[in-house]
């Protein structure tokens, strides 16, 4: 039997019986979890659940009523499954109407970490964009707010500093969705003050491993990964495969799960939001969060597993 094999029996043995929370890192391998796995934000000490919930496509429902009372099922399910991070912007269409009406049909859950994000080249419009999103939402403050994808990202993050010190916003941040944009986007995290980074890091998409997650981890930024799924393309192209045997010993029993343990094991990532309208779904994806999770040798082996299939 190989090594690693070996290595991660005793390992998973170890994490059941407590043994290694002295020599490891503030992290996931720290213990089993009895409950949704929570990591660390570093500027504050803060735990957050490493599973969240992106609103891209999936709550830009318009004013169907059909289709947001299905959507609320989902959010609901959500919070009862543990989640907390929503993920949403001005660019999604409807979908921080949606939110705010699903929130208020849950009557404002306490558990929710609000994040949203600025989205527009015009300066000036920033805060005026932030106060409609807190009007959409029905909410007084955001969690999070970022820069979505980098637009105008000088002007914005000042104003996002100032609303921070004002008590608006509790955490602030960049994001990008495209690898094209990593030099710049390391060259902000350098030189601003920022709580939390938003890329996409997945199984298939691992360009944020080279330079941005060690330097958050470094840094001591929290990190969101959006495009867990590629879209859902990863699901589609894996999902008729089996799951390799080894899935077992981390309490696999499906891709989603399988997928996002790997994300949320990586060291420097802190919450993982797939985006999903469906109530199976959200409770399958919120199942990652809980039992063993990888170590470092098990997510190489499973990187290697997606490369074969
Ligand atoms: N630059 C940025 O700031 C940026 C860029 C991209 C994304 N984001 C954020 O990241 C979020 C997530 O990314 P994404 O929406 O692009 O895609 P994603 O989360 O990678 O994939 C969503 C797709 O996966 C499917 N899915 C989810 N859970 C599933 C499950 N358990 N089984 C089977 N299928 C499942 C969904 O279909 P069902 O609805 O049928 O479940 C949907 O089609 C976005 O919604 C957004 O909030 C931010």
């Amino acid at each position: 039997m190989p090594n690693s094999y070996l290595n991660r029996r005793h390992f998973i043995h170890a994490l059941a019986a407590g043994t290694f929370t002295a020599t490891l890192p503030h992290s996931l391998f720290a213990k089993p979890h009895p409950s949704i796995l929570k990591k660390i934000i570093p500027s504050s000490g803060e735990e957050i659940p490493a599973l969240g919930i992106g609103s891209w496509i999936n709550f830009n429902v318009g004013r169907d009523p059909a289709l947001r009372q299905s959507r609320t099922k989902v959010l609901k399910a959500f919070f009862e499954g543990g989640g907390a991070m929503v993920d949403s912007s001005p660019m999604y269409g409807s979908s921080e109407e949606v939110i705010g009406h699903m929130l208020k049909e849950l009557g404002y859950p306490k558990k929710l970490f609000g994040a949203t994000k600025v989205w527009t080249n015009f300066e000036d419009q920033g805060l005026s964009q932030i106060k409609q999103s807190m009007k959409l939402w029905g909410v007084k403050k955001f969690e999070l707010l970022q820069v979505h994808n980098l637009v105008a990202w000088q002007a914005h993050l000042k104003l996002l500093q100032s609303l921070k010190k004002e008590g608006l916003v509790r955490y602030i941040g960049i994001t990008t969705s495209h690898g094209r944009r990593h030099d710049d986007f390391l060259e902000i995290m350098k030189s601003e003050p920022l709580d939390f980074v938003q890329l996409t890091y997945n199984i298939e998409n691992r360009a944020a491993e080279k330079k941005l997650l060690p330097f958050a981890k470094d840094k001591g930024i929290a990190v969101i990964a959006n495009r867990p799924f590629s879209r859902g393309h990863l699901i589609d192209r894996y999902g008729s495969h089996p799951l390799p045997g080894f899935a077992k010993e981390i309490h696999c029993t499906n891709w989603p799960q399988f997928l996002l343990k790997f994300i949320i094991s990586h060291p420097a990532l802190t919450v993982a939001i797939p985006a999903t309208s469906q109530v199976e779904h959200v409770k399958e994806n919120l199942s990652a969060g809980f039992g063993p999770m990888p170590d470092m040798k098990m997510r190489a082996e499973m990187a290697a597993y997606c490369a074969s299939l």
